[in-house]
């Protein structure tokens, strides 16, 4: 007789590709109709599951969650690069595995950096609005008006992946690169990007700064007045990593003073509740977390943390494996 499948809990729906794959390989719950698990329904369903495949919504997973999960459950894949939102400490202490998907959300993620960067400089939200609201009465040679891209200095705080997938994109928009990263990165890398071991050092060189690492104990809140008070004056700051790098208070004064020109954010703070004073600002490019959403993208997260599962329960070493 064939072993028994292994039991998989799905905290929310994946595509169709995804789950097909994941219904051939485990016994797996899915959430049809994808309604996001508060921690009490995921540690209900997690009772009788060997493996739980996340995503960064599922917040409980850094809150306490893993001390209470069943002794069954083996393995706990995100659904993300990131995992801010697992601690890795308590999974290693109760020997559960960790995965996430890093590579296949690169270009992805780092074309939406560059369309914040796009979009704050150029205004698209107020100019996409003039059009739905029939408030666009003529052309102007005067107003509105946004701001050159090329030619501009732009700093990069995080140069990992995504970090050099952006360089390699605004160098093609003729931007002068520099970078802050724990260490320099190969050469080849860097796409003519300037490193500073020092991230005050590169802050005056930044008309754009963006945002580009980890949200760690460290990263968190990094953002804050200090930060952009070094900045040049009309600088605009765009982030497409983690919202929680970002002090809310000190970037809205930025940007009510006028120390800042503009802002384009895809993460946030708390989101999908986000701070209410980023609606009412004219001067920010606001996008719901779109870093990762591609068909293609979001299949090939799925496939990856498929994979990882796979090589888990097939005795090998997962290739994203985080514990
Ligand atoms: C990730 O994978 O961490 C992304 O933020 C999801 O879009």
């Amino acid at each position: 007789m064939a072993p028994a499948l292994p039991r998989l809990l799905v905290t929310r729906r994946l595509p169709k590709e995804v789950e097909t794959r994941l219904a051939k390989a485990y016994r797996a719950e899915l959430n049809a109709d994808d309604q996001p698990m508060s921690e009490a329904e995921i540690l209900d369903a997690a009772r009788d599951k060997d493996a739980l495949l996340i995503t960064p919504m599922d917040r409980s997973f850094a809150t306490g969650i893993i001390a209470k999960l069943p002794a069954s459950v083996k393995i706990v894949a995100t659904f993300s690069v990131g995992y801010e939102h697992v601690d890795i400490a308590a999974a290693r202490e109760r020997n559960i595995a960790v995965t996430n998907t890093p590579d296949v959300l690169t270009n992805a993620t780092a074309d939406i950096a560059l369309l914040l960067i796009l979009g704050a400089a150029r205004g698209a939200y107020w100019g996409e609005r003039m059009v739905r609201e029939d408030r666009w009465t003529s052309w102007s040679p005067t107003a509105p008006l946004g701001f050159d891209v090329s030619g501009k200095r732009l700093g990069i705080l995080g140069m990992g992946r995504i970090g050099q997938a952006v360089a390699k994109r605004a160098q093609a928009f003729e931007m002068e690169l520099h970078y802050h990263n724990r260490r320099p990165v190969a050469p080849d890398l860097a796409y003519g990007a300037r490193y500073h071991a020092a991230l005050d050092q590169m802050l005056p060189h930044c008309d754009f700064l963006s945002v580009n690492c980890a949200s760690t104990p460290e990263t968190r809140g990094l953002v804050n007045e200090k930060l952009i008070a070094k900045l040049p004056d009309g600088a605009i700051i765009v982030n497409s990593a983690r919202g929680d790098i970002i002090d809310d208070d000190a970037l809205i004064a930025g940007l009510t003073s006028g120390k800042l020109a503009a802002a384009g954010l895809d993460v946030f703070r708390n989101e999908p509740r986000i701070d209410p004073r980023y609606r009412s600002l004219d001067n920010v490019f606001l996008l719901p977390h779109l870093g990762s959403a591609t068909r293609d993208t979001r299949i090939a997260m799925g496939m990856r943390a498929a994979d990882n599962l796979d090589a888990f329960f097939a005795g090998r070493r997962p290739a994203d494996l985080l514990t």
